[in-house]
Formats: C-alpha cells, sequence, structure tokens
C-alpha cells in the first residue's frame, strides 16, 4: 500500500518521529528556521499531513497551494499562525497541544515575575561585568517585595489559573479580567477577583498576560495602557509578541513610565541581540521557552502526532481548532 505523505517544518523527539516512520513517507526540513514559505510551499503541494510550529506562518495561499492537506497538526497551543478559518473552510483540521504545556508555562511566567522583581538576571550580568563591588549600599540594586503586590491576570483561562495558583501561595493579591468572569465558586477557590480591564490596568503592581492573540487583542497594551499603569508598575507576557506595541513599550521602560517587563515572545522572533530590548536594565528576556521542559515538550509531540493521525484518517484531532 503507498504510504500517505507527512512533512515536518522542523525536527521532532526520536518516538514521534518513529512512530510517523511506520504509518508514513516522512520529509523533514532540515535546513534554516523557520523554513522559508517557498520551501514550505513547494513541499507541502502532495502531503496529506503537516507538523507546523509557532514560526510557521500557514496562509490562504500556502493552505490553497496543499491539494492533498488533511491536517495540520501545530507543535504549539497558540494557532494564530495559521489562517484557521480558511483551513475550516477547506475541509482541513487543524490540531493543537493545550493543557499538557499549562503549568511548564506557568511556572515560566511565575519565574519571570520573580527574576524581575528581585532582579535576578540584572544581578548575573553585575557578576559577569565585575561590578559587584559598586553595589554595597543600603540602597543599592533593591528589588521588590511580591508578598501583598497585586497580580492583575488578562486571561484567566487555564495557564492564568496556574499562575494564580502559584501567586496565592505567595500572598499575593489577584485580579483578573476576562470577556466574561469566572463563576463565583471558582473564584472563590482560586483566590481572584474580577475587575474591568481599566481597573486591572490600574490598580495591578504586575500585570501578567495569558490571551491569545487576536485581532482584538492585538498591540492592545500599548503606551495608553503603559501610562494607565502604576509608575512602579511591570508587565510579564509570556502569551504572543503581537500583544504588545514593543515600540511603546521600549519607550515606556526607557523613559521609566513603568518599572520593568519581562518576556518571553516578541513581535518578531528570534530577536537579534542588537535589539533595543536587550540595552535596557529593567527587563528580563527569555527565548520563547514558556512550554519548555523535557516533560511537556515530550507530551506534546505525542499529541501533535495523535493529532496529526486522527486528521489523516479523517477523524477530528484530540485537541481540534473548529471542528
Ligand atoms: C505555544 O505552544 O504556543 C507556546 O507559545 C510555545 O512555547
Amino acid at each position: 500500500m503507498v504510504k500517505k505523505r507527512v512533512f515536518l517544518t522542523r525536527t521532532l523527539h526520536d518516538f514521534a518521529l518513529k512512530e510517523l516512520k511506520k504509518r508514513y513517507e516522512v520529509e523533514i526540513h532540515s535546513g534554516k528556521i523557520p523554513i522559508p514559505k517557498s520551501i514550505l510551499r513547494s513541499k507541502i503541494v502532495n502531503v496529506e499531513g503537516l507538523i507546523c510550529f509557532p514560526y510557521d506562518k500557514i496562509d490562504r495561499d500556502l493552505i490553497d497551494n496543499a491539494k492533498n492537506l488533511k491536517i495540520i497538526s501545530t507543535y504549539s497551543v497558540g494557532f494564530d499562525h495559521i489562517d484557521t478559518k480558511y483551513a475550516k473552510k477547506k475541509k482541513i483540521r487543524v490540531g493543537y497541544t493545550p493543557e499538557v504545556l499549562t503549568d511548564a508555562t506557568a511556572d515560566l511566567a511565575f519565574s519571570l515575575m520573580l527574576d524581575v522583581l528581585r532582579r535576578v538576571s540584572e544581578g548575573d550580568r553585575i557578576i559577569r561585568d565585575g561590578k559587584w563591588n559598586q553595589i554595597y549600599g543600603a540602597y543599592d540594586y533593591v528589588g521588590t517585595d511580591l508578598q501583598g503586590m497585586t497580580l492583575g491576570i488578562f486571561g484567566l483561562g487555564r495557564i492564568g489559573s496556574a499562575l494564580a495558583k502559584r501567586a496565592k501561595s505567595f500572598d499575593m493579591k489577584i485580579i483578573y479580567h476576562n470577556r466574561k468572569p469566572i463563576s463565583k465558586n471558582k473564584e472563590e477557590v482560586l483566590g481572584v477577583k474580577y475587575v474591568t480591564f481599566l481597573k486591572m490596568i490600574s490598580s495591578s503592581d504586575v500585570i501578567s498576560i495569558h490571551v491569545p492573540h487576536t485581532k482584538e487583542t492585538n498591540h492592545m497594551f500599548n503606551m495608553k495602557i503603559f501610562k494607565k499603569m502604576k509608575k512602579s508598575g511591570f508587565l510579564i507576557n509570556t502569551a504572543r509578541g503581537k500583544i504588545i506595541n514593543e515600540k511603546d513599550l521600549i519607550e515606556a521602560l526607557n523613559k521609566k513610565i513603568i518599572a520593568g517587563a519581562a518576556l518571553d515572545v516578541y513581535e518578531s522572533e528570534p530577536i537579534s541581540k542588537n535589539h533595543p530590548l536587550t540595552k535596557i536594565q529593567n527587563v528580563v528576556l527569555a527565548p520563547h521557552i514558556g512550554s519548555s521542559t523535557k516533560e511537556t515538550r515530550e507530551k506534546m509531540a505525542e499529541i501533535t502526532v495523535k493529532n496529526l493521525n486522527l486528521g489523516i484518517e479523517g477523524k477530528s484531532p484530540i485537541y481540534s481548532v473548529g471542528y
């Protein structure tokens, strides 16, 4: 029997490749990452399944060109890189990997918050630059306590709720904003209080973003919003870079309109070592590693393959966008 074809824009774990190779004719892109669009376009002309990553933009043009495609299985919880509406119109299923990365991403958001408030990465740079002897004064190099601070969670879904659990054990006050409040019962369990978006912006000491990137959330955090935040406020983003207007954030940090930021995601990734954010001390930068633990990445690979298999069989993926 002729094997169906599958294309991967980057390699996956050995166990996942083994599973794929049992069933399909597998081709894996091994060159430049992200894969250039022209290569991706030509590689998926005849495939039934595509495994992609958040850096791969899967637009109408690519979808139109992939005549046999049945499933796009993304190795990520985010799917803003895929034109999911158009895929659905073309009867192409889209699978993604939520749930398994909830704790890893919440852990990273929390560690970024601790890092920027306690200036851990900055301290690391001080030692490496041989400047430790310059910070002995009582007022030198002080951070901020987390205890008693108000954490504003923008998007209290799975990851936002997991962050709330962590923050509660650090005795933080937690407020949140969602399109709709969660049930009173859940609010009580998590120890969170619903507020309007503007109230969350103006009363939080730390704001952590946990919403998807959509037309509505694009550049939602801009200078107008930074000016409404506390001057002593911090911003954490482990969701998607485009939710923040980066140019405005750089200005807000440089002009001390807000106190600091810690980021795992950027408007355009990867950022270079000369990016303006790398010149600012009160910002912690992580290279998009929200889900990056051995255990979580393995679980994501397992689901990515299962989603792909189901889609090729004409069934709905375990985690499906649309249908
Ligand atoms: C995702 O899965 O969308 C994350 O951003 C990857 O770390």
